[in-house]
């Protein structure tokens, strides 16, 4: 029985942003395919889209490459068209893509903060109406995870302004598109990372701005479980929300974060007597 909870044969699944450059799109688009999944792969590289879609051939399950910027709507609805051409189905959608820019508020352009508002919440919006409208006229409901941030729900500072604004953004499309479209038994869930080792955060570590061990240490004493999390963290959480396991939670906000956003803000890991 426990098999037939995580068993996702016969569904088709749609991950943005999941080309093979070892992110969390790459690690969720891999094990959906483990789990059963066609994959239709969606990535502005696409060179890196085409390599997961082999990976997963190679271990004989379906999976097809697109070249899609999210940050551009012509590029979203063919990227639809394609999968309807190629599954005519949709079962699955794991919206993962988002971009950062780092900036004081005060500093931020107009120009920087509408391309983080375009790619992050326009490209998760218009993914998500298009997968939304597909499931509403199959009628066999569907699920869509939204890969979050605790940035969403908890700020960051260190010029991530716009980021954290849009992943609030996304928290909230979460809640209202799991209300809205629960009548179609379409399940709507986010997943609140914390820093999770992907080339997105390695990159943060070779910032000749930062001092890397400073800022690792000091990220980790935000991290209640004292390590960073790894792509299979937010893979495995992702299995979970988009299987039947998973088939009585809509609306949710899973943190996949090593305690991060319990401790809060304000909180210290340390007893005083340690310190
Ligand atoms: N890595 C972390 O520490 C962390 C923490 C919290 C949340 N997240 C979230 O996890 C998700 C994935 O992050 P990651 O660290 O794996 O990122 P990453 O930068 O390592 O990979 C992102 C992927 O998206 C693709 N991409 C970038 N811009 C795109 C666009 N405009 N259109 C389509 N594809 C595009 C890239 O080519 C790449 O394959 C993001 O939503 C991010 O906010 C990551």
């Amino acid at each position: 029985m426990i098999q037939q909870w995580f068993d996702l044969s016969g569904r088709v699944a749609l991950v943005t942003g999941a080309g093979a450059n070892g992110g969390n799109g790459h690690a969720i688009a891999r094990a959906l395919a483990e789990a059963g999944a066609d994959l239709f792969i969606g990535d502005i590289d696409e060179e890196g889209a085409k390599e997961t879609a082999r990976e997963i051939q190679a271990r004989d399950h379906q999976s097809v490459a697109f070249r899609c910027d999210n940050g551009n709507p012509d590029d979203i609805v063919a990227m639809f068209a394609e999968l309807d051409r190629v599954y005519g189905r949709i079962d699955i959608l794991v919206n993962n893509v988002s971009i950062g820019h780092r900036s004081r508020p005060e500093d931020l352009s107009l120009a920087d903060w509408q391309k983080v508002i375009r790619v992050n919440l326009d490209g998760t919006f218009l993914c998500s109406q298009q997968a939304g409208r597909r499931m509403i006229r199959q009628g066999r409901g569907g699920s869509i995870v939204n890969i979050s941030s605790i940035a969403g729900s908890s700020a960051l500072g260190r010029g991530n302004f716009v980021y954290s604004v849009t992943k609030g953004g996304i928290n909230q499309l979460t809640r209202e598109l799991a209300v809205e479209w629960a009548p179609y038994k379409i399940r709507v869930n986010a997943i609140q990372p914390a820093q999770i080792l992907t080339p997105a955060l390695k990159r943060l570590f070779q910032d000749p701005q930062l001092d890397a061990e400073k800022t690792r240490k000091r990220m980790l004493t935000g991290i209640p479980l004292d390590r960073f999390g790894e792509p299979a963290d937010i893979a495995k959480a992702t299995l979970f929300l988009v299987s039947d396991a998973a088939d009585f939670i809509t609306g949710h906000l899973l943190p996949v974060d090593g305690g991060s956003l319990a401790l809060n803000a304000g909180g210290s890991k340390v007893w005083p007597k340690n310190e």
